[in-house]
C-alpha cells in the first residue's frame, strides 16, 4: 500500500520528551478499555536498548506507533514480542496498521537471520475484531493459552506466529 503522501514511517531514536508524551496520550485513548497504559507504553518506548519503536508521522504529529521487544529464553532462542500497536482514531481502518505490522515483522525476520526466533507473540482482546484480523493477516493465531484478563476485566489472549529454525 502507498502511504498517504503526508505520512512517513520513522524509527524512534533518542526519543524526545514530547514524542514520548504523544505516544503516552495515544496509548491512553487507544487502550482505555484495557486499563491506563499511558506511562507504561511511553516508558517502554523510551527503553532503546531492548525495545524497537516505529512511528507513522503525519506532517509533524504522531499518527500511530508499534513497539517490538525481544526476550531471551533459557534454550538460547528468542521470543519476539509485539508489545503495542495503536493508531489515533482518525487514522484507523485505512490499512495503516498493516504498514506498522510490516515494519515489525521485517525487523523480526531480519533478526531471525542471525538469532533463532522461536515465535512472535502478542496479547489481544479476542473481541477486538480489527486487531485480530490484522494479526491473522501476518500469520498470528490464537494458541489456546488464555492469559486471563486485563486490569479492567476484559479477556486477554495470546496470538503467536511460529518461526522455523
Ligand atoms: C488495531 C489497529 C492497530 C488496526 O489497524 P487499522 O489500520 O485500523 O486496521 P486495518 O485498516 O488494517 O483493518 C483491519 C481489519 O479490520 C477490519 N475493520 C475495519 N473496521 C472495522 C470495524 N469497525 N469492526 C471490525 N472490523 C473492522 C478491516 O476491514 C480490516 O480487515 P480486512 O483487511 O480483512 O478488510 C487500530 O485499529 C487501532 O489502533 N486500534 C486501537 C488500538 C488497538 O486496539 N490496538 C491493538 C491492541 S492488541
Amino acid at each position: 500500500m502507498e502511504l498517504k503522501n503526508t505520512l512517513k514511517l520513522r524509527i524512534l531514536k533518542n526519543a524526545k520528551a514530547e514524542e514520548l508524551a504523544e505516544i503516552g496520550e495515544i496509548s491512553q485513548e487507544a487502550f482505555l478499555r484495557f486499563g491506563d497504559y499511558r506511562d507504561f507504553i511511553s516508558d517502554l518506548a523510551s527503553d532503546e536498548d531492548g525495545v524497537f519503536t516505529a512511528m507513522l508521522i503525519d506532517v509533524d504529529r504522531i499518527a500511530g506507533f508499534i513497539l517490538v521487544g525481544f526476550m531471551n529464553t533459557k534454550t538460547g532462542g528468542l521470543i519476539a514480542d509485539i508489545l503495542a500497536i495503536a493508531l489515533k482514531p482518525d487514522y484507523r481502518y485505512m490499512g495503516l496498521g498493516e504498514e506498522l505490522m510490516s515494519w515489525a515483522m521485517d525487523l523480526v525476520n531480519t533478526i531471525h537471520k542471525t538469532r533463532n526466533i522461536l515465535y512472535a507473540r502478542l496479547t489481544v482482546a479476542p473481541d477486538n475484531e480489527p486487531a485480530v484480523k490484522l494479526f491473522r493477516k501476518f500469520g498470528f493465531e490464537f494458541d489456546g493459552s488464555d492469559i486471563g484478563v486485563y486490569s479492567t476485566g476484559v479477556p486477554a489472549a495470546y496470538m503467536k506466529k511460529l518461526f522455523l529454525p
